[in-house]
């Protein structure tokens, strides 16, 4: 038996710009994560898939719809599989589970996929390296976003604090001073898929703005990057705060998003900002150690229905260690 995990994440900065090019920023989120365990099946059986939570069944093979809620955790099996030379489908039953929340910012997508091609891989004794494992994760994406620029892939896959350009080596990030998050839950379904296609319609109608648009975001990432790197956590937050005007500028927030980014800094966060595609799903506030419970509780009591306090810190990565871009 084989059992693999993957954490789930957070956008720091850079969300949206990033699938036009810019550089963004994210990290792991370690409190919540999605576990695949593979065993062995008796002879015959094929390759069934169980998740749990969400009462799925499906064996590997038999029909589905791209709608079935199982399709893009077969999808990502039958990807594996081909990617590790298997020709016939082994016995073996897959058990997935999660307790990233679905739909929120928090890429539990790209955590179960993740978690999947680990264990199997493992399983199948074929480890795959980290970038083998975004880059098949990244096709789940795509069934899943359309067009995602791959951040999501790469900071699960890797598990590491990462400075994000689509198409170019992935850097990770040297956290110079811990600093603390609270990830508070609107409780509303983010829409990525629909959310990025707006974005792009709205680019298309009104190129010139949204390249301004997207150009800020992509100046705010970079300066962050040198931020963190030299533990300025006030700087950080004045940056998270900049980057929230040019979301709501994009039309990407939402009133139940503003009301908990205004909780957070009335309770006195060092800065906030959404977090992922936005119109749902979850914000970030930056805080310190002594104020993450307070802030936690204001944005419970301004409607969050979940806050998670989160320490970002320079990992120690388990597996596979990276190599960092020059
Ligand atoms: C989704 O987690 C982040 C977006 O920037 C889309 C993407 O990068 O694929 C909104």
């Amino acid at each position: 038996m084989t059992t693999a995990c993957a954490p789930g994440k957070v956008i720091l900065f850079g969300e949206h710009a990033v699938v036009y090019g810019r550089p963004a920023i994210a990290v792991p989120v370690t409190q919540v994560r999605a576990c695949a365990t593979v065993e062995d099946a008796g002879k015959g059986q094929g390759l069934l898939i169980q998740a749990i939570d969400l009462q799925l069944q499906h064996r590997l093979g038999s029909p589905i719809s791209a709608e079935h809620p199982a399709y893009h955790l077969a999808a990502t099996v039958q990807h594996t599989l081909q990617r590790l030379r298997i020709e016939h489908i082994p016995d073996l039953t897959m058990t997935v589970s999660s307790t990233v929340p679905i739909a929120r910012g928090l890429g539990s997508g790209a955590a179960v996929a993740t978690a999947i091609v680990r264990a199997l891989a493992q399983h199948l004794e074929q480890p795959l390296s980290p970038q083998e494992v975004s880059d098949l994760v990244y096709q789940t994406e795509v069934i899943h976003h359309g067009t995602p620029s791959g951040i999501d892939n790469t900071v699960i896959a890797f598990e590491q604090p990462v400075y994000f350009v689509k198409g170019k080596p992935i850097e990770m990030l040297r956290v110079k001073r811990h600093f603390w998050l609270v990830i508070g839950d609107t409780g509303i379904r983010g829409p990525t898929r629909e959310v990025v296609s707006d974005v792009r319609r709205a680019w298309q109608g009104q190129p010139e703005r949204y390249e301004t648009l997207f150009d800020g975001i992509g100046d705010i990432a970079r300066q962050a990057r040198e931020a963190i790197e030299d533990g300025k956590v006030k700087t950080l937050g004045k940056l998270m705060d900049e980057n929230q005007e040019l979301l709501q500028a994009i039309s990407v927030s939402s009133p139940e998003l503003e009301t908990l980014i205004r909780a957070a800094r009335e309770a006195g966060a060092i800065g906030a900002k959404l977090c992922g595609a936005g119109r749902g799903g979850n914000m970030i506030a930056l805080v310190t150690p002594k104020q993450a419970q307070s802030v936690a509780a204001a944005l419970r009591a301004a409607g969050a229905v979940n806050a998670m306090v989160t320490e970002v810190t320079q990992p120690q990565p388990t597996g596979h260690q990276p190599k960092n871009s020059p």
